[in-house]
C-alpha cells in the first residue's frame, strides 16, 4: 500500500515537472536553465568561478552597476571568494576603487571596510541582491513546483539575460533598447555588455560570452547570498534529525495503539 502510493505520487510529481518544462520553454521570458555549482541539496560555491566573476563585474558591470550592500571586506570571508587580507587591499588598489564619502563631500580611495560603491549613474538598478530579486522559474499553474525542483533561477536568468540577445535595436524618444529574449517585454535598455573576450581570465580559463555570464551569475549570488553553504549544511542536518524523529514518533505511535486496535479486533490484548 505504502510502496504503490509512493510509486504514484513519484510519478504524478514527474508528470506535472515535464509538463511544467513545456510550458516555460513555450511563453516569454526565456531562461536557459545553466548549471550552477551551487545547486542542490549538498551544492558548495566554486571559489574559483567566484573570483573569475568578480573580475567580469569589476571590468564590465561595475562601469554602470553599483553593489552597494557588500562590504568589500568580505571578498576574504571563509566559504566566498577566499581571499586573503592583503589580497584584498591589492585589488582595491589595482581596480582604483574609490566610494564617496558624506563626511568629505569628496570621493576618495576605498578601505575595505567601505561597501563597493554605489553606482546609479547610468540608471542601472544595484547588483547586490539582484540573484535573489528575479525568479527565472515559475509554475506550473502557480504551483511553484519548477521552483521546487530547480531553484528559482535567479543566477540561471541573469545569466539569461546576459546571452540572449537578438541584435536588435529601437531607438525610442532618443534612447536605444536592445532586442532580448530573457527580459520582460523583448526589450532592455542595457547594451549587450558581453563579447568574447571581454576580460582575460587570470586563470587561464578561455572568457568565452557564456563563460562570462555563468561566472559574473554565480559572483552575484554570492553576493546575495553569502552564508548559502552554511544554510544547506544547517537544512541538510535538521533533515536527518526530523527524519530519526518521524521514525520514532511513528513506532511510538504503533506500540501505543497496539492494545486498543487489537481489542477492535475482538483479541485479547497482548500484554
Ligand atoms: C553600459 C552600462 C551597463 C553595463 C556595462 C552593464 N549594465 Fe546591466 N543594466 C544597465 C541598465 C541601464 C539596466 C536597466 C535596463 C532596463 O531596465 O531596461 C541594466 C539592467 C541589468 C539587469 C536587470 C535586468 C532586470 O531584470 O531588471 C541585470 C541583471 C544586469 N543589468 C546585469 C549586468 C551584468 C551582470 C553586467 C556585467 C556583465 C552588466 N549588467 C553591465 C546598464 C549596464
Amino acid at each position: 500500500m505504502l510502496r504503490k502510493l509512493a510509486i504514484s505520487t513519484i510519478a504524478a510529481a514527474t508528470l506535472t515537472l515535464s509538463s511544467g518544462m513545456a510550458i516555460a520553454a513555450g511563453g516569454g521570458g526565456h531562461v536557459t536553465d545553466y548549471t550552477f555549482p551551487f545547486e542542490g541539496p549538498f551544492g558548495r560555491f566554486d571559489q574559483a568561478q567566484l573570483q573569475r566573476g568578480l573580475q567580469v563585474y569589476t571590468q564590465v558591470c561595475a562601469a554602470c552597476h553599483g553593489l552597494q550592500y557588500v562590504p568589500i571586506r568580505t571578498l576574504s570571508d571563509e566559504g566566498g571568494l577566499g581571499y586573503s587580507e592583503e589580497e584584498v587591499r591589492a585589488y582595491i588598489d589595482q581596480n582604483f576603487i574609490e566610494v564617496y564619502d558624506a563626511e568629505l563631500q569628496d570621493w576618495r580611495p576605498a578601505t575595505p571596510n567601505d561597501n563597493f560603491p554605489v553606482n546609479d549613474g547610468a540608471g542601472a538598478p544595484d547588483l547586490s541582491l539582484m540573484a535573489k530579486g528575479r525568479a527565472g522559474f515559475h509554475g506550473p499553474y502557480g504551483l511553484g513546483l519548477n521552483q521546487l525542483f530547480r531553484g528559482i533561477g535567479g543566477p540561471e536568468y541573469i545569466a539569461s539575460v546576459l546571452t540572449h540577445y537578438t541584435g536588435e535595436e529601437l531607438e525610442q524618444y532618443g534612447a536605444f533598447l536592445y532586442g532580448n529574449e530573457t527580459f520582460e517585454g523583448g526589450w532592455i535598455a542595457m547594451a549587450p555588455p558581453l563579447y568574447e573576450g571581454a576580460v582575460e581570465y587570470s586563470d587561464g580559463t578561455p572568457a568565452t560570452e557564456e563563460q562570462m555570464a555563468v561566472d559574473v551569475a554565480a559572483f552575484l549570488t554570492w553576493t546575495a547570498e553569502p552564508h548559502l553553504m552554511a544554510r544547506k549544511q544547517m537544512g541538510f542536518t535538521a533533515i536527518i534529525i526530523l527524519g530519526i524523529l518521524s521514525v520514532l514518533l511513528y513506532l511510538t505511535n504503533k506500540r501505543l495503539w497496539a492494545p486498543v486496535k487489537s481489542r477492535a479486533k475482538g483479541e485479547q490484548p497482548a500484554e
